[in-house]
């Protein structure tokens, strides 16, 4: 970990309504560089819905979100992007019948001139820039000119958060990575994550995994009913106590407080 003083991201009394229902209630959380942070809570916790409100697919009905110590507005996807927000959805969304380096440059592909006319898909220029990603994060797939199909479910995971990291990638988050995967594979991506923010990026983990989560992350954030109920430091608690905490056997840290 890095500058433990400013913190990257910090939202700031996220509220999100669904109709009658409040999915995110007034929620506080600090991103430090380097940080991985763990986002727990049961089914239906709020722990999707606040990262979409991160990641601009939903707007807050209250609250603000700074970035490095500035209030911005993320109106939608693509602003997030700009500011280097991304997210990696459980369902990766990856296209099956391209191969590697088209899926890492889906939506943002490199033209060249053709006979100095036309313009065509430089496929030399995408395909060694991604190779160049692959290799700085160690990751490994049988060739780059393979489509996503042929791929394991932890081969296409390295692939989305290769994407995310050659677009520079500012900050991450990562809704379930590990939970359609095998053993070896989630042991992979969690060696990723950890690559990742000793590189300085910091993550935004959720999981239903708890020794995933207990291996990675440094910091925990426990919702229950869209509510922040607890922070724990990972080091200085148990998967007991953080169980306790989810499902609420054991009260929250602001429950008996007012105002807080
Ligand atoms: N698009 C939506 N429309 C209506 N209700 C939603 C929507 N998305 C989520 N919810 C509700 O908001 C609450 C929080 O959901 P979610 O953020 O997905 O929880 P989690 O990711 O922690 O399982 C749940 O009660 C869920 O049913
Ligand atoms: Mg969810």
């Amino acid at each position: 970990m890095v500058d433990k003083k400013e913190p990257l991201l910090e939202v700031k009394r996220i509220t999100k309504k669904f109709g009658g229902l409040t999915a995110v209630d007034n929620m506080d959380m600090q991103i430090f560089p380097g940080e991985v942070v763990g986002l727990l809570g049961d089914n239906g916790a709020g722990k999707s819905t606040l990262i979409k409100v991160i990641s601009g697919v939903y707007h807050a009905d209250a609250g603000e979100i700074f970035f490095k110590g500035k209030p911005v507005r993320i109106g939608n996807p693509m602003e997030a992007l700009k500011i280097g927000i991304e997210t990696i959805y459980q369902d990766l969304a990856l296209a099956e019948n391209l191969n590697v380096y088209s899926n890492i440059f889906l939506g943002r592909e490199m033209l060249k001139k053709f006979l100095g006319l036309i313009k065509v898909l430089d496929h030399e220029y995408m395909l060694n820039e991604s190779k160049k990603v692959l290799d700085q994060l160690e990751i490994e797939v049988p060739s780059l000119r393979n489509k996503i199909r042929t791929l394991s479910g932890g081969q296409r995971q390295a692939v989305a958060i290769s994407r995310s990291i050659y677009w520079d990638a500012k900050f991450l988050i990562m809704d379930e990575p590990t939970a359609a995967l095998g053993v070896v594979e989630q042991k992979k991506v969690l060696d990723l994550v950890r690559k990742l923010s000793s590189q300085g990026v910091p993550i935004i983990i959720i999981s239903h995994q708890l020794h995933d989560v207990f291996s990675v992350a440094d910091r925990l954030v426990i919702m229950r009913r869209g509510k922040k109920i607890a922070e724990r430091i990972t080091a200085k608690t148990t998967p007991d106590e953080v169980v306790g905490l989810i499902v609420g056997t054991l009260p929250g840290d602001y429950d008996n407080i007012n105002n807080n």
